[in-house]
């Protein structure tokens, strides 16, 4: 596996493969690999002949308040992983180079970043979709993959594409779970043992969401009634949204139907956690 440092020579890269022939296919990251991650570059392999992998923890998607300083790192580590996964290349910037002195220009999706995580984390989205902006120019795929945990972001990202006319696959891949139902993410190593218990209930109360429906409940005000019950039973546990909303608009729904999706964001303790279901798709074990 090669890693690249510079913007440069990720381009330089990138072009080598495209006059070869060969399709490129990017898995963004902000690294402190988990096995969610390592599935989606396992899945990568299957959808080109090349797997860039980026690790970068993008500054401007934190705010003020935010966890950037303490976001977990272990490069070392991260890398071993990538390389066993078969990536090819592990594209790791610094700041300064993403970001260089003097740079002004941000990529913002209107509307779609408004609500639900947008609106306790103002200006999440504009650093999130300009850095993927930013990635798809060096790293020319023909296919992107991101995690359907952050499924607003994966919807902001879809409507980016479309709207920019890039001709880039946008691929989203299922929630990986611990056993337990734990949503995997880099975050919960900030977890105690007991908010780790009390985080439980997010995927509980999305079980219990898909089991209503399965019984036929179509009222979306009554099933976000009951999974904020479900939510603020465990103590610790403080629920900042749940919400009924349309998978690609991410418009509220009164009604449940196919295509609507369960979002949940809470703080267990000081971690804001995000979890989600598709409520009518097939369940992913
Ligand atoms: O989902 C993430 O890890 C990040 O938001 C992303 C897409 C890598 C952009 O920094």
């Amino acid at each position: 596996m090669e890693i690249i440092r510079t913007p440069a020579a990720m381009t330089a890269w990138a072009n080598r493969m495209i006059a070869a022939g060969d399709a490129i296919v990017l898995v963004p990251t902000m690294g402190y690999f988990h096995a969610g991650h390592l599935c989606l570059m396992r899945r990568a392999k299957g959808l080109a002949k090349r797997v860039v992998v980026s690790l970068f923890v993008n500054p401007i998607q934190f705010g003020p308040q935010e966890d950037l300083s303490r976001y977990p790192r272990d490069f070392e580590r991260d890398a071993a992983l990538a390389d066993q996964e078969g990536v090819d290349v592990l594209f790791a910037p610094e700041a300064a180079a993403m970001y260089p002195e003097g740079s002004r220009t941000r990529v913002t999706v209107s509307g779609l970043t408004d609500g639900l995580c947008g609106r306790s984390r103002p200006g999440h989205f504009e650093g999130v979709t300009t850095v993927v902006a930013k990635l798809f120019h060096l790293v020319k795929p023909q296919v992107a993959i991101f995690g359907q945990k952050d499924f607003q972001q994966l919807a902001v990202i879809r409507r980016m594409t479309a709207d920019l006319n890039w001709d880039i696959e946008i691929v989203g891949h299922p929630i990986v779970r611990e056993a337990d139902g734990l949503a995997m993410s880099s975050r919960n190593v900030y977890l105690s043992a007991d908010e780790r218990q009390a985080a439980l209930g997010l995927s509980r109360a999305l079980r219990h969401a898909r089991q209503r429906v399965r019984e036929g409940l179509t009222d979306a005000a009554g099933l976000v009634r009951e999974v904020c019950e479900i939510l603020t039973s465990a103590t610790g546990v403080t629920v900042e949204y749940v919400e009924c909303v349309d998978e690609a608009s991410l418009l509220p729904c009164a009604r449940l139907a196919p295509g609507v999706v369960l979002a949940i964001a809470a703080r267990v303790g000081a971690t804001r956690l995000i979890d989600n279901d598709n409520l009518f798709a097939e369940e992913v074990q």
